[in-house]
């Protein structure tokens, strides 16, 4: 029995932060960032949304479009590293939203990864029985944990959450390999230092923007490309399939130079690569499902497709999938 992903849906706030408006915040230029990036603009969340607000926008796209409703899932997941409290779970609060309930419904926090973990994790609770219909979802509100004084993080990140819904089938779509894992001795490379029990809130950590986003780019960087390309071709070798046999690379969308050094490395053509960095920059958890719908909207992925995701993030952490869509 296969893994199917029947359907998508995303959500993506209206109000659109171009680069343009970040010259007059912070000492930057358009130049800078879309040569630096590949960002062109970015969405940010109105005030009054939450990450499990975005999640149900898009999962009521995601259920529309499967003709399914959500009396139909018996799982819920979202990877988030913006949850909508510590507790109760961000996909709690979605499965409220939806009218549902009596089921396993709960987060995957690890970084960018996220969203493949959960995809990893959702195939072992269908393939078991456990499940028979989830809801994965990706969503971020990062901009309510930018620095935006801070030049270096707060002109990479976007809003927005990706949804799909998987169930076992009998026809050839399937998860085919993945690969996944973690480096815990660098997550201080990528971290937000406060907030949790290392660092309870004081006003203190308030005042020293100790609830944002800090990060050491250029290392990070560097074990992005590292990990991405190890990772996508652990997943290959896992699947017994080559380079040349993937029609579709979802690749985490960070910076255009790391999705340019990543598929140099493991060989597969711009042409195959779906970009949505320009338009939403790096919505961590929710960047390769947004970027799922969007290249399913545009006619890139299409039935019997050899897609193969890829990321890499904050943990550090690493994960690639390869399916048959
Ligand atoms: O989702 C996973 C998490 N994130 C990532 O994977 C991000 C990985 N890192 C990166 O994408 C890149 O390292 C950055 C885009 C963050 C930075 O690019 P870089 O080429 O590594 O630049 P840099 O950090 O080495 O900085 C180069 C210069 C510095 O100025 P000085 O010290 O050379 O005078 C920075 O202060 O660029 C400056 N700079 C900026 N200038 C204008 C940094 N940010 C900006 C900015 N506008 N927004």
């Amino acid at each position: 029995m296969g893994i199917k992903f029947i359907s998508t849906g995303r959500y993506l706030p209206d109000k659109i932060l171009t680069n343009f408006d970040l010259e007059k915040m912070v000492d930057t230029s358009d130049e800078w960032i879309r040569t630096r990036t590949g960002i062109i603009e970015r969405r940010i969340a109105e005030e009054s949304i939450a990450t499990s607000d975005m999640v149900t926008f898009a999962a009521k796209k995601a259920l529309k479009k499967g003709g399914l409703s959500p009396e139909d899932i018996d799982g819920i997941i979202v990877a988030t590293v913006t949850p909508d409290n510590f507790y109760p779970a961000t996909a709690c609060w979605v499965q409220k939203q939806l009218g549902i309930k009596e089921f396993p419904a709960f987060d995957i926090s690890i970084g960018c990864p996220g969203f493949l973990y959960g995809l990893i994790v959702a195939q072992g609770l269908l393939r078991t029985g456990e499940c028979k219909r989830i809801l994965l979802a990706g969503a971020e509100t990062m901009s309510r944990v930018v620095n935006w004084d801070d030049r270096n993080t707060c002109v990479l990140f976007g809003d927005g959450a990706g949804v799909v819904i998987l169930e076992n089938s009998n026809d050839d779509s399937d998860i085919l390999a993945s690969n996944w894992g973690a480096d815990g001795s660098l997550g201080h490379l990528l971290i937000q230092p406060a907030g949790g029990t290392r660092m309870p809130p004081t006003h203190e950590t308030i005042d020293k923007k100790l609830h944002s986003v800090s990060m050491q780019g250029f290392e990070v960087f560097k074990h992005a490309v590292r990990w991405m390309a190890k990772s996508a071709g652990q997943a290959l070798k896992n699947a017994k399939l080559t380079a040349q046999d993937i029609d579709v690379y979802v690749p985490h969308q960070a910076n255009m130079r790391i999705i340019e050094a990543t598929i140099e490395r493991v060989g597969i053509p711009m042409e195959k690569t779906i970009i949505t960095i320009d338009k939403y920059a790096n919505v961590p958890d929710a960047t390769i499902p947004l970027s799922l719908d969007w290249a399913l909207e545009q006619g890139k992925i299409k039935r019997g497709d050899i897609v193969l995701m890829n990321t890499f993030g904050g943990g550090f952490s690493w994960a690639s999938c390869i399916v048959r869509w």
